[in-house]
């Protein structure tokens, strides 16, 4: 069990998670990460591909592309933070303090910029396709030999300690005890909720856990309808696995059944257009025929993403006869929500990376900017959060975990909220298909409620977690009757988005 106060409790270990401790360590304070994974791979930063999009020295240009890929409705003032903070922020921690191997460019220049979708400019950093991970681990290394930081894995929040507008840590889950860890300040970092879909690009712990506690103790939530399917996602027995958006930055196109490549129909700028855009034209396109393909024969596939050409053969997938792709939930573009400094609507509560909604993304993220927020938002988090003094009561005892739900009962939960989700809530919706989705995640939440009592293990909260955060997805769509971005309304039977149909 982690130690009982520290000045910072982080929750949650991708990058944003890392960025806010390393933040919060450097202004001098005692910092605790506590994770339910048990390894890097349990966090979406891991499985980052693309990379992390910097200004490079230029950051007008890069603040109107997220502002166009949102369709305008990411908030300025936040896209600002974001862009002018983000070389320094790279140059900081990835390079000078993680030494971060990104690639170098051809002719001995120091970077191999990429490009990818709704870029007007190469300004994506990257180490091969496998980004992620080359960042991730050595920021865990760093941290776990940080002298004021200390990493709790295996340890699940399981709801915070919230009174009277004030949050004062968490409820622990380790080893068979629920045990309350009172803290100054607790940062919230715990990512998205690819578990509510069938299909999604995120690890499997993704059930939304910090986003429902958050909103359980009363903070403010917004654009969580903003949900974005990634479009090029291949599916191999059952098992997704995504296929960068770069490999379209590098000249591959969209194929349907018949061969006939349909985004320069959709968009002035084909497979590059926004990422909404692409991810409805590949729906479409797949209803249409039957499937659709990702073309990588212009170029030498293999060479260029080794990577990812590994992953395609380590799941029987053959690159130069096309890649098979369909889209799948990948990002939420709203969350939590937080100023510029990650500070939530309760004193003491912050927010950090895909759990939290900054602003930033509006209404669609521009590729290759999560990890950055993550970082940015992060570090600014954790410069801010050691403001805040200890709470002063103590009250809240620990106890012993009881018996999990069955394995049966857990399953066919998910399986129920998946199944709504990707009928009616999924990359076009229709009011109907939002009212019947309210109606029967309030019904399956009254049912889980029973195994989220005080001393339910966490598989149960998770569960919780995941019904809530589901319905406030759908609340937050129903209530959204303007089509824009990830949320794309239309009447049953509608033939829908014009360009892509
Ligand atoms: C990708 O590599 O296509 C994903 C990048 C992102 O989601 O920003």
């Amino acid at each position: 069990m982690p130690p009982s106060s520290p000045d910072v409790l982080v929750l949650g270990s991708g990058i944003a998670g890392l960025s806010a401790a390393l933040g919060a360590a450097r202004a001098g304070a005692s910092v605790t990460v506590a994770t339910k994974s048990t390894r890097p791979e349990g966090a979406s930063t891991w499985w980052a591909q693309g990379g992390i999009a910097v200004a490079r020295q230029n950051p007008e240009p890069f603040q109107r592309d997220i502002e166009t890929a949102s369709s305008d409705t990411s908030d300025p003032a936040a896209v600002e933070v974001l862009t002018q903070h983000a070389d320094a922020a790279v140059r900081d921690v990835l390079i000078d303090t993680l030494n971060v191997d990104f690639d170098a460019g051809g002719d001995g220049a120091p970077y191999d910029y990429g490009r990818e979708a709704a870029h007007s400019a190469d300004r994506i950093l990257h180490v091969d396709a496998s980004t992620g991970k080359h960042i991730h681990e050595p920021f865990l290394a760093y941290l776990a030999e940080h002298p004021k930081v200390q990493i709790a894995d295996g340890t699940a929040a399981v709801g915070l300690l919230a009174k009277e507008g004030r949050v004062r840590g968490a409820r622990l889950a380790s080893n068979g005890t629920i045990a309350p860890v009172y803290a100054g300040a607790t940062v919230l970092a715990t990512g998205g909720i690819g578990a509510l879909y069938g299909h999604s690009t995120n690890p499997a712990g993704a059930t939304g856990d910090g986003i429902a506690m958050a909103a359980r103790a009363g903070a403010d939530t917004a654009d969580m309808e903003f949900v974005q399917f990634h479009p090029t996602v291949c599916i191999a027995d059952g098992d997704p696995f995504l296929i960068s958006e770069a490999v379209r930055g590098e000249g591959a196109v969209l194929r349907d059944a018949q061969g006939e490549r349909f985004m320069p129909a959709v968009h002035a700028d084909a497979e590059l257009a926004p990422r909404d855009v692409v991810a409805r034209a590949v729906e479409r396109a797949h209803e249409r025929t039957g499937q659709v393909v990702l073309d990588v024969s212009s170029f030498d596939f293999e060479t260029t993403f080794p990577d990812l050409q590994a992953l395609c053969e380590s799941h029987g997938v053959d690159p130069s006869t096309g890649i098979p792709v369909v889209p799948a939930e990948h990002f939420l573009c709203g969350g939590i929500e937080v100023d510029t400094r990650g500070r939530s609507s309760l004193e003491g509560l912050y927010a950090v990376g895909e759990c939290a909604r900054t602003g930033v993304h509006g209404a669609n993220r521009l590729a290759s900017t999560s990890l950055l927020e993550g970082l940015v938002w992060g570090l600014r988090a954790g410069a801010t959060a050691p403001g805040h003094e200890q709470p002063a009561t103590r009250s809240e005892e620990a106890v012993q975990t009881g018996d999990p739900p069955a394995p049966d009962t857990l399953q066919s939960a998910y399986d129920r909220i998946q199944a709504i989700m990707d009928e009616h809530v999924g990359l076009r919706r229709t009011p109907e298909g939002l009212a019947r989705a309210q109606d029967a995640l309030r019904t399956l939440a009254a049912e889980v409620e029973p195994h989220a009592a005080p001393d339910a293990p966490p598989v149960g909260h998770e569960l919780q977690s995941a019904c809530t955060v589901a319905l406030l997805v759908a609340e937050a769509a129903a209530q959204n009757e303007v089509s824009v971005g990830c949320h794309y309304v239309t009447d049953p039977g509608d033939a829908g988005d014009p360009v892509a149909a």
